[in-house]
């Protein structure tokens, strides 16, 4: 336990680095925050109509958590759980940033693929398959979100299952403000900008 509490703030330390925040503010184009959505994720950088710097985010945002995980994992896999769930929640609420973070989708996967290859390219199918068909890309993660713990206990991981539905709850409720749009039909797609 001394282990797992160590590796959960390890993870807390990593997943606060706010990649999309960081890489708009260093390629000159101010406070992503003020466009958009607010978000400082990989799909409101997008909307600054740099694929590149969104492409870089969500590569930063995810393999942070990755990388908490891994190096979590010598210490056993109760601290790599703990270093994952603290990298997410670094994520969404970083001390840094008065603790309004991201909404956790590119996070998720890192974490999800330090643990479960197969899982991510499950996330990934049905990701890809709702983006490129109805161009949202909150619904693609919410929906890709909610099926992970499912494929995770049908894998066999009922540990990483019961995480997973702790992360993805905790990402439908940041999603709440998309939920609405979606469902007024005022929801960005993708391809529009902020
Ligand atoms: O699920 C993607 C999510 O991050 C949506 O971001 O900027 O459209 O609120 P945004």
């Amino acid at each position: 336990t001394p282990y797992a509490a160590g590796c959960l703030l390890l993870g807390y330390g990593l997943g606060s680095i706010p990649f999309g925040l960081i890489l708009t503010k260093f390629a000159g184009l101010g406070d992503v925050r003020a466009i958009g959505s607010g978000n400082i994720g990989a799909t409101n950088v997008l909307r600054t109509g740099r694929k590149g710097l969104a492409a870089a985010t969500l590569l930063g945002d995810a393999l942070k958590g990755t990388a908490a995980v891994l190096l979590a994992r010598q210490f056993g896999e109760g601290p790599a759980l703990a270093a994952g769930l603290g990298a997410f929640l670094g994520h969404l609420f970083p001390v840094w940033l008065g603790f309004k973070g991201g909404k956790g989708v590119a996070t998720f996967i890192g974490v999800l693929l330090a643990l479960s290859p197969l899982a991510v390219a499950a996330f990934a199918a049905i990701w890809l398959g709702l983006a490129f068909t109805l161009k949202y890309s909150s619904l693609a993660a919410l929906a890709a979100s909610a099926a992970t713990p499912l494929v995770l206990w049908a894998l066999h991981r009922p540990a990483e299952a019961l995480l997973f539905l702790a992360l993805g709850l905790l990402l439908w409720l940041k999603h709440a403000p998309n939920i609405r749009r979606l469902l007024d039909g005022s929801e960005g797609r993708i391809g529009q900008k902020g």
